[in-house]
Protein backbone atom coordinates (compact mmCIF):
# COMPACT_ATOMS: atom_id res chain seq x y z
CA UNK A 1 0.00 0.00 0.00
CA UNK A 2 3.07 2.48 0.06
CA UNK A 3 1.99 5.44 -1.88
CA UNK A 4 -1.75 4.42 -1.88
CA UNK A 5 -3.59 7.21 -0.83
CA UNK A 6 -7.04 5.51 1.41
CA UNK A 7 -10.18 7.07 2.75
CA UNK A 8 -12.23 4.78 5.22
CA UNK A 9 -15.67 6.80 6.26
CA UNK A 10 -16.49 6.55 10.22
CA UNK A 11 -13.15 5.95 11.15
CA UNK A 12 -13.26 7.15 14.31
CA UNK A 13 -14.08 3.89 15.91
CA UNK A 14 -14.64 0.26 15.87
CA UNK A 15 -14.07 -1.61 12.24
CA UNK A 16 -13.10 1.58 10.42
CA UNK A 17 -10.58 2.47 12.94
CA UNK A 18 -9.28 -0.68 13.02
CA UNK A 19 -9.09 -0.77 8.57
CA UNK A 20 -7.52 2.87 8.73
CA UNK A 21 -4.96 1.38 11.19
CA UNK A 22 -4.26 -1.38 9.03
CA UNK A 23 -3.67 0.18 5.94
CA UNK A 24 -1.09 3.01 7.74
CA UNK A 25 0.85 0.12 9.11
CA UNK A 26 0.90 -0.99 5.27
CA UNK A 27 2.47 2.70 4.63
CA UNK A 28 -0.30 3.88 2.75
CA UNK A 29 -1.42 7.70 3.50
CA UNK A 30 -4.95 7.17 5.21
CA UNK A 31 -7.59 10.29 5.49
CA UNK A 32 -10.06 9.17 8.11
CA UNK A 33 -13.85 11.27 7.72
CA UNK A 34 -16.28 11.29 10.96
CA UNK A 35 -18.59 13.44 12.45
CA UNK A 36 -17.50 12.47 16.08
CA UNK A 37 -14.73 15.07 16.50
CA UNK A 38 -12.97 12.64 18.48
CA UNK A 39 -11.26 11.28 15.01
CA UNK A 40 -8.76 13.68 15.36
CA UNK A 41 -7.90 12.30 18.58
CA UNK A 42 -8.50 8.92 17.68
CA UNK A 43 -5.84 8.77 14.55
CA UNK A 44 -3.09 9.99 17.26
CA UNK A 45 -1.94 6.42 17.08
CA UNK A 46 -2.07 5.56 13.36
CA UNK A 47 1.01 7.05 11.69
CA UNK A 48 0.44 8.90 8.07
CA UNK A 49 -3.06 9.21 9.17
CA UNK A 50 -5.18 12.42 8.92
CA UNK A 51 -8.57 13.00 10.72
CA UNK A 52 -11.30 14.99 8.98
CA UNK A 53 -14.53 16.02 10.71
CA UNK A 54 -17.42 15.65 8.67
CA UNK A 55 -20.52 14.60 8.51
CA UNK A 56 -22.07 12.26 5.73
CA UNK A 57 -25.70 13.72 5.60
CA UNK A 58 -23.64 17.18 4.54
CA UNK A 59 -22.07 17.71 0.77
CA UNK A 60 -20.63 20.85 1.61
CA UNK A 61 -18.53 19.72 4.19
CA UNK A 62 -17.27 16.58 2.80
CA UNK A 63 -16.31 18.88 -0.14
CA UNK A 64 -14.30 21.66 2.35
CA UNK A 65 -13.20 18.49 4.06
CA UNK A 66 -11.15 16.77 1.47
CA UNK A 67 -10.84 20.70 -0.10
CA UNK A 68 -8.55 21.45 2.76
CA UNK A 69 -6.44 18.39 2.65
CA UNK A 70 -5.69 18.67 -1.04
CA UNK A 71 -6.41 15.56 -1.67
CA UNK A 72 -6.54 14.96 -5.71
CA UNK A 73 -5.94 11.43 -6.34
CA UNK A 74 -7.48 8.57 -3.79
CA UNK A 75 -6.79 4.75 -4.27
CA UNK A 76 -9.10 3.04 -1.92
CA UNK A 77 -12.30 3.76 -0.45
CA UNK A 78 -13.36 1.99 1.79
CA UNK A 79 -17.42 3.66 2.75
CA UNK A 80 -17.88 2.23 6.50
CA UNK A 81 -19.50 5.02 8.65
CA UNK A 82 -23.06 3.53 9.52
CA UNK A 83 -25.73 3.61 12.07
CA UNK A 84 -28.64 2.00 13.30
CA UNK A 85 -30.45 3.87 15.98
CA UNK A 86 -33.66 2.51 17.39
CA UNK A 87 -34.08 -0.68 15.59
CA UNK A 88 -37.53 -1.77 14.54
CA UNK A 89 -40.06 -2.93 12.17
CA UNK A 90 -41.63 -1.47 9.61
CA UNK A 91 -44.69 -0.61 11.13
CA UNK A 92 -43.17 1.38 14.14
CA UNK A 93 -40.41 2.88 12.29
CA UNK A 94 -41.29 6.89 11.94
CA UNK A 95 -40.74 8.61 9.00
CA UNK A 96 -38.13 10.44 10.86
CA UNK A 97 -35.91 7.62 11.68
CA UNK A 98 -36.15 6.00 8.49
CA UNK A 99 -35.11 8.66 6.57
CA UNK A 100 -32.25 9.67 9.01
CA UNK A 101 -31.23 5.56 8.48
CA UNK A 102 -31.29 5.58 4.93
CA UNK A 103 -29.72 9.63 4.70
CA UNK A 104 -26.34 8.46 6.47
CA UNK A 105 -26.30 4.89 5.46
CA UNK A 106 -27.01 4.90 2.03
CA UNK A 107 -27.17 8.69 0.70
CA UNK A 108 -24.27 9.41 3.15
CA UNK A 109 -22.59 6.55 0.82
CA UNK A 110 -23.39 7.72 -2.24
CA UNK A 111 -22.55 11.44 -1.54
CA UNK A 112 -18.76 10.54 -0.76
CA UNK A 113 -18.75 8.01 -3.54
CA UNK A 114 -19.28 10.12 -6.29
CA UNK A 115 -16.89 12.76 -4.64
CA UNK A 116 -13.78 10.04 -4.51
CA UNK A 117 -14.81 9.32 -8.02
CA UNK A 118 -13.91 12.42 -9.60
CA UNK A 119 -10.52 11.41 -7.90
CA UNK A 120 -10.12 8.01 -8.36
CA UNK A 121 -8.78 6.89 -11.77
CA UNK A 122 -7.51 3.31 -11.03
CA UNK A 123 -8.67 1.55 -7.36
CA UNK A 124 -10.87 0.10 -5.80
CA UNK A 125 -13.96 0.93 -3.60
CA UNK A 126 -14.88 -1.41 -0.92
CA UNK A 127 -18.89 -1.06 0.89
CA UNK A 128 -19.77 -2.02 4.42
CA UNK A 129 -23.04 -3.61 4.77
CA UNK A 130 -24.01 -6.47 7.03
CA UNK A 131 -24.97 -10.18 7.16
CA UNK A 132 -28.89 -8.20 8.55
CA UNK A 133 -28.66 -7.66 4.51
CA UNK A 134 -28.64 -11.14 4.18
CA UNK A 135 -31.02 -13.24 6.44
CA UNK A 136 -33.95 -11.20 7.14
CA UNK A 137 -33.62 -9.44 10.45
CA UNK A 138 -35.93 -8.95 13.02
CA UNK A 139 -36.64 -5.66 13.81
CA UNK A 140 -34.54 -3.37 11.63
CA UNK A 141 -36.64 -2.84 9.18
CA UNK A 142 -34.73 0.57 8.13
CA UNK A 143 -31.09 -0.50 8.48
CA UNK A 144 -31.10 -4.22 6.58
CA UNK A 145 -33.03 -2.17 4.08
CA UNK A 146 -30.04 -0.21 3.46
CA UNK A 147 -27.52 -2.48 3.81
CA UNK A 148 -29.53 -4.55 1.21
CA UNK A 149 -29.50 -1.55 -1.13
CA UNK A 150 -25.72 -1.18 -0.67
CA UNK A 151 -25.21 -4.76 -1.97
CA UNK A 152 -26.97 -3.64 -5.49
CA UNK A 153 -25.24 -0.42 -5.06
CA UNK A 154 -21.99 -2.43 -5.49
CA UNK A 155 -22.73 -4.35 -8.34
CA UNK A 156 -24.21 -1.74 -10.32
CA UNK A 157 -21.04 0.28 -9.58
CA UNK A 158 -18.91 -3.03 -10.25
CA UNK A 159 -19.85 -2.69 -14.06
CA UNK A 160 -20.34 0.68 -14.60
CA UNK A 161 -16.55 1.07 -12.92
CA UNK A 162 -14.56 -1.98 -14.41
CA UNK A 163 -12.32 -2.36 -15.29
CA UNK A 164 -10.50 0.68 -13.91
CA UNK A 165 -11.97 0.41 -10.08
CA UNK A 166 -13.16 -2.50 -8.29
CA UNK A 167 -15.93 -2.58 -6.22
CA UNK A 168 -16.88 -5.12 -3.76
CA UNK A 169 -18.99 -5.16 -0.01
CA UNK A 170 -18.48 -6.63 3.03
CA UNK A 171 -20.98 -8.27 5.32
CA UNK A 172 -19.94 -8.46 8.84
CA UNK A 173 -21.66 -10.68 11.67
CA UNK A 174 -21.69 -9.99 15.15
CA UNK A 175 -18.14 -7.46 15.88
CA UNK A 176 -17.57 -6.06 19.38
CA UNK A 177 -17.92 -2.45 18.29
CA UNK A 178 -19.46 0.30 20.20
CA UNK A 179 -23.01 -0.45 17.66
CA UNK A 180 -22.66 -4.02 19.23
CA UNK A 181 -22.63 -2.57 22.55
CA UNK A 182 -25.71 -0.45 21.64
CA UNK A 183 -27.65 -3.18 20.46
CA UNK A 184 -26.97 -5.46 23.38
CA UNK A 185 -27.54 -2.80 25.98
CA UNK A 186 -31.21 -2.51 24.46
CA UNK A 187 -31.85 -6.34 25.43
CA UNK A 188 -33.08 -7.37 28.75
CA UNK A 189 -30.30 -9.00 29.59
CA UNK A 190 -27.00 -7.89 28.04
CA UNK A 191 -24.35 -10.36 29.01
CA UNK A 192 -26.57 -13.18 28.08
CA UNK A 193 -27.45 -12.62 24.96
CA UNK A 194 -23.81 -11.51 23.93
CA UNK A 195 -22.94 -15.20 25.01
CA UNK A 196 -26.13 -16.35 22.96
CA UNK A 197 -24.67 -14.95 20.08
CA UNK A 198 -20.87 -16.13 20.66
CA UNK A 199 -22.44 -19.69 21.33
CA UNK A 200 -24.60 -20.18 17.92
CA UNK A 201 -21.73 -18.87 15.82
CA UNK A 202 -20.09 -22.32 14.47
CA UNK A 203 -16.34 -20.45 14.94
CA UNK A 204 -17.64 -19.81 19.10
CA UNK A 205 -16.05 -16.39 19.12
CA UNK A 206 -17.71 -13.15 18.50
CA UNK A 207 -15.92 -10.52 15.92
CA UNK A 208 -13.05 -8.45 16.26
CA UNK A 209 -12.88 -5.06 13.77
CA UNK A 210 -9.85 -6.40 12.46
CA UNK A 211 -11.49 -9.33 11.84
CA UNK A 212 -13.46 -7.29 9.13
CA UNK A 213 -10.62 -5.29 8.65
CA UNK A 214 -8.32 -8.47 7.23
CA UNK A 215 -11.14 -9.10 4.83
CA UNK A 216 -11.22 -5.31 3.44
CA UNK A 217 -7.42 -5.43 3.26
CA UNK A 218 -7.75 -8.37 0.71
CA UNK A 219 -10.28 -7.04 -1.25
CA UNK A 220 -8.25 -4.26 -1.73
CA UNK A 221 -4.82 -5.83 -2.55
CA UNK A 222 -3.55 -7.61 -5.34
CA UNK A 223 -4.43 -10.66 -4.34
CA UNK A 224 -8.10 -9.71 -5.12
CA UNK A 225 -7.25 -8.36 -8.28
CA UNK A 226 -10.09 -10.11 -10.48
CA UNK A 227 -12.63 -9.61 -7.60
CA UNK A 228 -15.37 -7.25 -8.43
CA UNK A 229 -19.04 -7.03 -7.50
CA UNK A 230 -18.60 -9.70 -4.78
CA UNK A 231 -20.25 -10.20 -1.47
CA UNK A 232 -17.80 -11.57 1.41
CA UNK A 233 -19.29 -12.61 3.90
CA UNK A 234 -16.89 -12.16 7.11
CA UNK A 235 -19.26 -13.62 10.64
CA UNK A 236 -17.57 -16.27 12.12
CA UNK A 237 -20.28 -18.50 10.06
CA UNK A 238 -23.19 -16.90 11.33
CA UNK A 239 -24.78 -17.18 8.05
CA UNK A 240 -23.25 -21.12 6.97
N1 LIG B 1 -20.54 -4.04 14.77
C1 LIG B 1 -21.27 -4.92 14.11
O1 LIG B 1 -21.66 -5.95 14.67
C2 LIG B 1 -21.62 -4.70 12.66
C3 LIG B 1 -22.24 -5.75 11.97
C4 LIG B 1 -22.56 -5.57 10.63
C5 LIG B 1 -22.27 -4.39 9.99
N2 LIG B 1 -21.69 -3.38 10.68
C6 LIG B 1 -21.42 -2.15 9.94
O2 LIG B 1 -20.06 -1.83 10.04
C7 LIG B 1 -19.88 -0.41 9.96
C8 LIG B 1 -19.06 0.06 11.14
O3 LIG B 1 -19.77 -0.29 12.31
P1 LIG B 1 -19.13 -0.26 13.77
O4 LIG B 1 -19.71 -1.44 14.47
O5 LIG B 1 -17.67 -0.07 13.73
O6 LIG B 1 -19.89 1.03 14.31
P2 LIG B 1 -19.45 2.18 15.32
O7 LIG B 1 -20.73 2.80 15.77
O8 LIG B 1 -18.52 1.64 16.34
O9 LIG B 1 -18.66 3.17 14.35
C9 LIG B 1 -19.32 3.84 13.30
C10 LIG B 1 -18.60 5.15 13.02
O10 LIG B 1 -19.30 5.82 11.98
C11 LIG B 1 -19.40 7.20 12.32
N3 LIG B 1 -20.56 7.82 11.66
C12 LIG B 1 -21.87 7.56 11.87
N4 LIG B 1 -22.63 8.37 11.13
C13 LIG B 1 -21.79 9.17 10.43
C14 LIG B 1 -21.99 10.26 9.52
N5 LIG B 1 -23.20 10.68 9.18
N6 LIG B 1 -20.91 10.86 9.00
C15 LIG B 1 -19.66 10.46 9.35
N7 LIG B 1 -19.41 9.47 10.22
C16 LIG B 1 -20.47 8.83 10.76
C17 LIG B 1 -19.57 7.18 13.83
O11 LIG B 1 -19.28 8.45 14.43
C18 LIG B 1 -18.60 6.08 14.26
O12 LIG B 1 -17.30 6.58 14.50
C19 LIG B 1 -21.29 0.18 9.90
O13 LIG B 1 -21.64 0.47 8.57
C20 LIG B 1 -22.16 -0.93 10.45
O14 LIG B 1 -23.47 -0.84 9.97
C21 LIG B 1 -21.35 -3.50 11.99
Amino acid sequence: MQDKTVIVTGAAAGIGHATALLFAKAGARVLGLDCNPSIIDSGKDIPGFSGIVCDLKNIEAIRKGLGNLGVDKIDVLVNNAGINPSPSGLSDTSEAVWKNILETNLTGTYRITKEILERMNRGTIITISSILALSGAKKNAAYATTKGALISLTRAMARDHGPAIRVNCVCPGAVETDMFEEYLNRCDKPEEERERIRRALPMQRLGKPEDIANAVFFLCSESASWITGQVLVVDGGDTA
